[in-house]
């Protein structure tokens, strides 16, 4: 089987580190797997060139390289260029893996549709939860069982973070900075602390689990509006926020939110460290599980692309049960809201704080402004 491999970066190495650390073992029982090509910007090719024993292309001779390859593993982080890559790919009938869950999430149904059409595998495993193997397992229980529910830690960003700040009881800005300047935060956090990638995974998850939706119309709220006051509240009680991702099929269609949410801090998502990622998944034949491991880095993203080549060069990839356009259905729950709300969604008032009754999330968004922190309440004990 012949590879092209589009992008050098974190996970481009991580990628071919590990196709050639386990060459041998690869050759002995799928085969052999040769990177063909490596193809990287104009900018890079030449110092790659000169580094790398492959062949070192450009995009301008990619037409080619799909003439002779089998599987393209796309790992540029890009978002346009990349989902021209993977479209090219899949209409020329080449299997493609990727772990760019932007593209994946934005282009889903058209991708995911070519490759149906040409009959190739379209494998994103290590798009959602890095190194943690998830949606391939997700792929079969499906045709096992009913998907009950999908919840997650699903950005280690923000768990490394909040984590740090029920430990130090320290300022969002503070720690975002100590974050930062640890590595684990861009530069731009946007993305991360605002939920937004978050909400990509769960997109993901969702095709896998329940049906087509709407990713980019997926509730959202991420942490940026966390502050001490609120992790001294919670940590008084016993009580821990985490930025979670949930979906489960309801009568009109299927529930799904990226938002803060509070649990018992004794809790397998509570207590999840560093930034480790985790998806529970519960069946209607399995029953619970949980899925636990690196949601990022080198080679526990490279881990999971190779995994994603592997299943394409011995066509062994999961089915993907159809199951049609799904609506998104109102989102409702008990929340914690660091405001006094007058009239009767108030359970009760503690301090500043409110707890209120089950409404929809909706109607809290009314009463509420954009910097008020608020988190569904999932914890027993509150
Ligand atoms: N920014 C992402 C995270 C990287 O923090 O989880 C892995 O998708």
């Amino acid at each position: 089987m012949k590879l092209a491999l589009i992008g050098f970066g974190t996970v481009g190495r991580g990628t071919y580190d590990i196709l050639k650390a386990r060459e041998n073992i690869l050759k002995d029982t799928v085969g052999g797997l040769e990177i063909a090509y490596i193809v990287a910007s104009d900018r890079s090719a030449e110092r790659l060139g000169k580094e790398l024993p492959e062949k070192v292309v450009t995009a301008k001779d990619y037409d080619a390289v799909l003439e002779e390859v089998d599987i393209v593993a796309e790992a540029t982080g890009a978002m346009d260029m990349a989902y021209d890559y993977m479209k090219r790919a899949l209409e020329a009938g080449v299997a493609v893996v990727t772990a760019n869950k932007a593209a994946v999430s934005a282009h889903f149904e058209e991708l995911n549709g070519i490759a149906e059409e040409k009959d190739v595998p379209f494998l994103f495993e290590a798009a959602v939860g890095g190194g943690i193997p998830v949606l391939t397992p997700l792929r079969g229980l499906c045709l096992e069982n009913e998907i009950e529910s999908v919840q997650g830690i699903l950005n280690g960003t923000c768990n490394y973070l909040i984590n740090a700040m029920f430990k130090e009881g320290a300022e969002y800005d503070a720690t975002l900075k100590l974050c930062q300047e640890l590595g684990y935060a861009e530069q731009d956090p946007t993305d991360d602390v605002e939920g937004f990638d978050t909400r990509r995974k769960l997109h993901l998850l969702i095709e896998m689990a329940f049906g087509h939706v709407d990713g980019d119309a997926i509730p959202t709220r991420g942490i940026a509006q966390l502050n001490g006051d609120i992790v001294s509240f919670l940590n008084e009680k016993g009580q821990k926020v985490k930025l979670v991702a949930s979906a489960k099929p309801v009568e009109d269609g299927i529930e799904a939110v990226v938002e803060p949410v509070i649990l018992d801090a004794a809790d397998s998502l509570a207590i999840l460290p560093d930034a480790i990622n985790q998806v529970n998944v519960k069946g209607s034949f399995v029953g619970d599980l949980a899925f636990t491991g690196p949601g990022a880095g080198k080679e526990p993203t490279g881990n999971a692309v190779v995994a994603d080549i592997i299943s394409a060069a011995t066509k062994s990839a999961m089915p993907l049960l159809k199951r049609g356009v799904k609506k998104l259905a109102p989102v409702k729950g008990r929340y914690l809201v660091a405001k006094k709300l007058s009239g009767d969604v108030a359970e009760r008032e503690e301090g500043d704080f409110t707890i209120t009754r089950e409404i929809s999330r909706e109607e809290l968004l009314s009463l509420i402004d954009k910097d008020t922190f608020f988190a569904r309440i999932e914890s027993q004990s509150l």
